[in-house]
């Protein structure tokens, strides 16, 4: 397979409707009103001379080699900056212009180094293809002052900046602006000094930057180049595939020298991402080969020995047999497995067809458990689909933008890039968040609203702002009447109007001026297109549910539903956190969330699988760890996840996993839930493996194999050597049969298919005879379950309550650079930027403490400790603290209590009650835990 080539139109496209014909060099072209004349021609594969203009950014015109001549105008136009006219007749090649043009290109080239054959970007340079394009022969000036001995900046881990080779074009500016949002690039001084500079002199590493990378791609020279390219060289082939990191999904085309990944170029077809992406996405891929991965099964006998490496056959036979023994002794019941929110939807339903076929019963569960379970339940429950409601591309048409909980910026950037494009049009914007957090005042966007609450109140915060909508008639009355059901809406309309619900009363509740909800309240509900985005400072609550209900209630009560603009939207934190929900990771849903209990539908799996199912829900994760200290539970099969770090209250999850008999762990490295297990099967990376994964949108992106499995066999082929293993024989030779499978017991997957997918790129489900190409928007006339379902959400106050011994509130969340517990990205150069987990705390309680920036501090809760450096902030409200839980030298979840969602145990990770003191270094355990880590990273190097 060669290059995947995309076309550069040269400038972006016209969404106007209305059409316009033209003639250029002779030929008839109809395109939208407000189209480039060089986009025109494009279309009509004339390629007009150009560097300055790329499709990415809006056209600049200021290299003026894009000119041409339109018949009775004066003078010769910038084709970028020029739009069509109905009639006009443009020429691009005639001898005048092919003069002017080598005459610019003659002054671009006596500026720039002569080094191409030993240069990075020989044979992908625009400069090197221009001066061919316009036939640049000789040069003609000679030497005197340039700007080529101009230093390089190699600051950033990834990619370099030589501005010797810079044509000062500005397209790396405007990607910066336009594309990323973030504004870090100027180009600063005049004439040969005139050069492109990060913030205000800086080097990249310490500027604004945020490593997004789309300078780089919009560079048409070596100037701003991946390192990886340098290094490896020229890529000879790629293919397309999917971002293994979070739930945006973004496309890349993995460009490769044989097997060898050279560098991640985000796909401009790539309907998530547009062609942009982030700092994890496009250059953190280096965990794939990083030297701590194993790649040999290992086995031991207990958890106090070392580990031995083992054939597979061995691996897999001591798995089978070891989880038919617990089985014999202590029941059907005994054992359990947990699917994998970072593998494929093919690979997560095999673990899950190997538990309820295999094991003979439901003991499975996912992460998701841990983050957007309530998203599931509170989502369907109000509209019978659990899954947000539209596209990504639905922002670029909304008015009012609310964001609840969630930091897109750190934790779903590419979305975040496209959100900050809409709001810097003029979206208003309403941040509900505890913490001010970069969205709440950016270049150029400025929050309208930021309720910065106590965390622990959402709901109460929530039902407040239906206070309002409601008590002062902004109710959008034709949509309740047409969608809802009418008696719920009632209920609920009677309870949110309560005196208790105003603004006022909840004020003292959530600590924000009532007069900042009754007017976010009436923005939301009056603004226009209202759309809301929320993420797990939603979900992780002990009211985590009635939080999505009440989002859910603000929706159709403002009739925000149903059309582009709109909706309610869960930012999804793991690249596949929703396929694993969709493919039947809970224990009391098969694929598709059709409850195990429905016997239609689980005769149906009972005779493609030719297994009886257990009619019986199984166990949460939660409940096999309270098992398993009870002793009734004795083994697990854990896929890609790295639960004794995720999950929350560590001490009661040490204790679970070491009271069974055999933990079986499938990971790339050897993670801490590792430390606990009798099996270790080394597993493969997205680059290593077919699939697909399924994004916040609900769109299916297909993962594509680029190399070979390190380890000797992907994931989904380890599952199917357990299952046969144990006697389960599942006959898939690729995971295109896996997907046949599902799309035939899956009413929503009806119409998956490889080829469709291969065809079309990728679809949202639903996806069946209804709707072939996949579903945009959900509910658009009506909702899925019927009438959409008001909620009533009383506030009910967590448990979690902070007194004398634990004054502050802990929040925890993301930042760019790492993810989730940090296993890859760790081991990426991004540790440049966040080297460990620091606690933000706000000036007047560090006062308190006598805490100094940077001083190591004790973070004590109920449950446990640990110790960090501090940060002091007002980002934080006085009395909250935050800190992110990336590595697992801090390990913040050793300080979150067990406390969890009512209604689908989520665990409150977002509040727990803490005090914070002085502190000379990390606590005994974590030093244990560093010796530990050196101990192993010694023993893997040997
Ligand atoms: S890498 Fe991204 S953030 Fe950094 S300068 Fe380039 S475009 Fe801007
Ligand atoms: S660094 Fe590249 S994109 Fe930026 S101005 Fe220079 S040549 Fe143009
Ligand atoms: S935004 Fe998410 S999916 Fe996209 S490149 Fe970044 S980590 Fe990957
Ligand atoms: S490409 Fe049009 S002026 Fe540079």
């Amino acid at each position: 397979m060669s290059l995947v080539h995309e076309t550069d139109y040269g400038t972006p496209a016209s969404k106007a409707t209305e059409q316009v014909t033209l003639t250029i060099d002779g030929q008839s072209v109809t395109v939208p009103a407000g189209t480039s004349i060089m986009r025109a021609a494009m279309e009509i594969g004339t390629k007009v001379p150009k560097l300055c203009a790329t499709d990415s950014v809006d056209a600049f015109g200021s290299c003026r080699l894009c000119l041409v001549e339109i018949a009775g105008r004066p003078g010769t136009p910038a084709s970028c900056t020029t739009p069509v006219a109905p009639g006009i007749v443009v020429s691009t090649q005639t001898e005048r212009l092919k003069q002017i043009r080598k005459g610019v290109m003659e002054l671009y080239i006596s500026d720039h180094p002569l080094d191409c054959l030993t240069c990075a970007a020989n044979g992908d340079c625009e400069l090197q293809d221009m001066a061919g394009a316009v036939g640049l022969r000789e040069v003609r000036y000679g030497e005197g002052e340039s700007h080529t001995h101009q230093a390089k900046d190699e600051s950033n881990p990834y990619f370099t900046y030589d501005p010797s080779k810079c044509i000062v074009c500005s397209r790396c500016v405007r990607a910066c602006e336009e594309v990323q949002g973030t504004f870090a690039l100027t180009i600063q001084g005049r004439g040969f000094d005139s050069k492109v500079s990060p913030g205000m002199n800086e080097s990249f590493l310490s500027s604004e930057c945020v490593s997004c990378g789309a300078c780089v791609q919009a560079c048409p020279t070596a100037t701003l180049s991946e390192k990886s390219l340098i290094e490896i060289g020229t890529p000879e082939h790629s293919v397309v595939t999917t971002c293994a990191y979070c739930g945006v999904g973004c496309s890349f085309k993995a460009e490769m020298r044989g097997e060898e990944l050279v560098r991640m170029v985000p796909y401009k077809d790539g309907k998530a991402n547009r062609g942009h992406s982030c700092v994890k996405g496009r250059f953190a891929w280096g965990y794939a080969n990083h030297k701590e991965r194993i790649l040999k099964p290992m086995i031991r006998e207990s958890i106090d020995q070392p580990w031995r490496e083992v054939s597979w056959d061995e691996a897999i036979g001591r798995v089978a047999s070891e989880f038919r023994r617990l089985q014999d002794k202590h029941g059907r019941l005994a054992i359990g497995g947990i699917t994998s929110s970072r593998c494929t939807n093919e690979e997560t339903y095999l673990v899950q067809k190997l538990i309820r076929g295999g094991f003979g019963n439901n003991n499975v569960d996912t992460c998701a458990r841990v983050c957007h379970s309530p998203t599931g339940y509170g989502l369907k429950t109000a509209f019978g689909t659990s899954a947000g409601t539209q596209d990504f591309d639905s922002v670029e048409q909304t008015d009012v933008v609310l964001v609840i909980g969630a930091n897109p910026p750190d934790a779903h950037p590419v979305f975040a890039s496209r959100m900050k494009k809409r709001l810097r049009a003029g979206a208003r914007l309403i941040v509900i968040d505890p913490r001010r957090t970069d969205l709440v005042r950016s270049p150029h966007i400025e929050a309208d609203f930021h309720l910065a609450l106590r965390p622990g109140t959402n709901a109460a915060m929530l039902n407040a702002i239906a206070h309002v909508i409601v008590t002062e008639g902004l109710v959008d009355e034709k949509f309740v009447r047409e969608y809802c059901d009418r008696d719920a809406f009632e209920d609920w309309a009677a309870f949110v109007a309560e005196p208790r619900n105003s603004p006022e009363n909840v004020g003292l509740l959530t600590g924000v001026p009532a007069d900042a909800i009754r007017g976010a309240a009436r923005l939301y509900a009056t603004g226009g297109n209202a759309a809301i985005y929320y993420g797990l400072g939603v979900t992780e609550h002990s009211q985590g549910t009635t939080a999505v209900m009440a989002l859910a209630n603000l929706a159709m009560a403002t009739g925000n539903l149903g059309r582009p603009g709109v909706g309610v939207n869960p930012l999804r934190g793991q690249n596949n956190v929703q396929g694993s929900c969709d493919m039947g990771s809970f224990p009391h849903e098969l694929p598709g969330y059709r409850h195990i209990s429905e016997d239609a539908t689980r005769t149906m799996f009972e005779q493609m699988w030719g297994r009886p199912l257990d009619a019986e829900p199984g166990l949460r994760i939660p409940n096999m760890f309270d098992a398993a200290i009870d002793g009734t539970f004795k083994g697990l099969y854990v896929q890609g996840e790295d639960i004794l770090q995720s999950d929350p209250n560590t001490h009661h999850v040490k204790e679970a996993l070491a009271a069974m008999e055999c933990v079986v762990v499938q990971d790339l490295f050897l993670n801490e839930t590792a430390n606990y297990a009798h099996v270790f099967l080394p597993g493969s990376t997205f680059l290593e493996k077919d699939g697909t994964f399924t994004n916040a949108e609900r769109r299916i992106n297909r993962v594509r194999r680029v190399m070979t499995p390190k380890s000797g066999m992907a994931d989904w082929e380890i599952t199917l050597a357990v299952a046969r293993a144990m006697g389960f024989e599942m006959p898939y030779r690729h995971p295109s049969e896996i997907m046949d499978e599902i799309a035939a017991l899956t009413p929503t997957f009806a119409g998956v298919s490889y080829d469709l997918l291969d065809e079309v790129g990728s679809v949202q489900w639903p996806c069946n005879e209804t709707a072939p190409l996949g579903t945009p928007v959900m509910h658009v006339g009506g909702f899925v379950r019927g009438k959409g379902n008001f909620l009533v959400t009383e506030y009910v106050p967590t448990d979690e309550r902070t007194g004398p011994r634990f004054p502050l509130l802990l929040t925890t969340g993301r930042i760019l650079t790492q993810y989730n517990v940090g296993a890859q990205t760790r081991r990426t150069g991004n540790v440049v930027w966040h080297e460990e987990d620091v606690l933000e705390i706000h000036p007047h309680d560090a006062e308190q403490r006598g805490v100094r920036d940077g001083d190591w501090v004790r973070l004590d809760s109920r449950v446990g400790s640990t110790s960090l450096r501090a940060r002091i902030t007002d980002r934080v409200a006085p009395g909250v603290v935050y800190t992110t839980f990336h590595h697992p030298e801090t390990q913040a979840n050793v300080v979150t209590t067990d406390l969890s969602d009512w209604a689908t145990n989520c665990p409150e990770y977002k509040v727990t009650a803490v005090q914070v003191s002085p502190s000379n270094g990390p606590g005994a355990w974590q030093k244990e835990y560093a010796e530990q880590a050196r101990h192993s990273r010694r023993v893997a190097a040997e």
